[in-house]
């Protein structure tokens, strides 16, 4: 995929690309007040532009000049490697498990300021990994080696990884698919959030025109996200 697709690189004059810029100024602002620097992006569930917002608001933070850290914790569907072009070895849960330290795990990308640590190998219970100590002393570690961190999650509505987080980040950007976000889906995401006390920073409205909808892929609940790996070679 790489540079094509990223509307912040490709047409930075473009409504999105403006968009983007616009979301990192006003979380630059909420910085400010609230000391947010580590923000985890997640949505209620697939396929809802996560990963595409994820990336252009590291882009976009890159981009202002400010050192950015985008971790992909999607273990499940790790995407973030083929957005920025970069290797996928070693990664976040080679970091988890003690088999590679933060640096050899960051990638540089393909625009300057900005560092992608991929998902690496992917674990049998990432939820569990996410929530270890492990994870706490990572995002601890790299809060010194970056203006920002943006971490990619998995659907909240779906699965317990991005709440696993919630004791690390600053703060939640939700990002919902306009017109596809099920009322049920959504209502579990905000059970899922209140529960662990998750900060909502935002929510992106992610207007997805065109893009097949996501029932099409036949999601069946919880146990069905990250399973049916086919569904995710079709558009990359
Ligand atoms: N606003 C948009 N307009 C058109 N296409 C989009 C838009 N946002 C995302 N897409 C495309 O939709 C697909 C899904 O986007 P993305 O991977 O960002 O979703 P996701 O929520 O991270 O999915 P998953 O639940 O699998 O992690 C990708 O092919 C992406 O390029
Ligand atoms: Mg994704």
């Amino acid at each position: 995929m790489a540079k094509g697709k990223i509307v912040s690189y490709t047409n930075p004059t473009a409504p999105a690309s403006e968009a983007f810029r616009a979301l990192r100024t006003n979380l630059q602002f909420l910085g400010i007040s609230e000391q947010v620097s580590v923000i985890a992006v997640t949505g209620a569930g697939p396929r809802e532009g996560k990963s595409t917002t994820a990336s252009n608001l590291a882009i976009s933070v890159a981009q202002a000049g400010r050192s950015c850290i985008l971790i992909d914790a999607d273990l499940r569907c790790p995407v973030i490697h083929r957005i920025l072009a970069t290797g996928t070895q070693p990664g976040l849960s080679d970091v988890l498990l003690g088999q590679s330290t933060a640096v050899q795990a960051l990638h540089d990308a393909w625009v300057p300021g900005l560092k992608v640590m991929p998902s690496g190998q992917l674990p049998p219970s990432p939820a569990d990994l996410l929530l270890s100590p492990k994870m706490a002393e990572l995002i601890a570690d790299l809060r010194t080696r970056a203006d920002m961190v943006v971490i990619d999650t998995p659907p909240i509505g779906l699965v317990s990884d991005a709440a696993a987080l919630a004791r690390v980040v600053d703060g939640y950007l939700l990002v919902l698919g306009a017109g596809r976000t099920t009322r049920d889906l959504a209502r579990r995401a905000k059970q899922a959030l209140e529960t662990v006390h998750g900060n909502i920073l935002g929510v992106v409205l992610n207007n997805m025109a065109g893009q097949p909808e996501y029932r099409h892929y036949g999601y069946g609940g919880y146990g069905s996200y990250g399973k049916d790996k086919e569904r995710h070679r079709h558009a990359r």
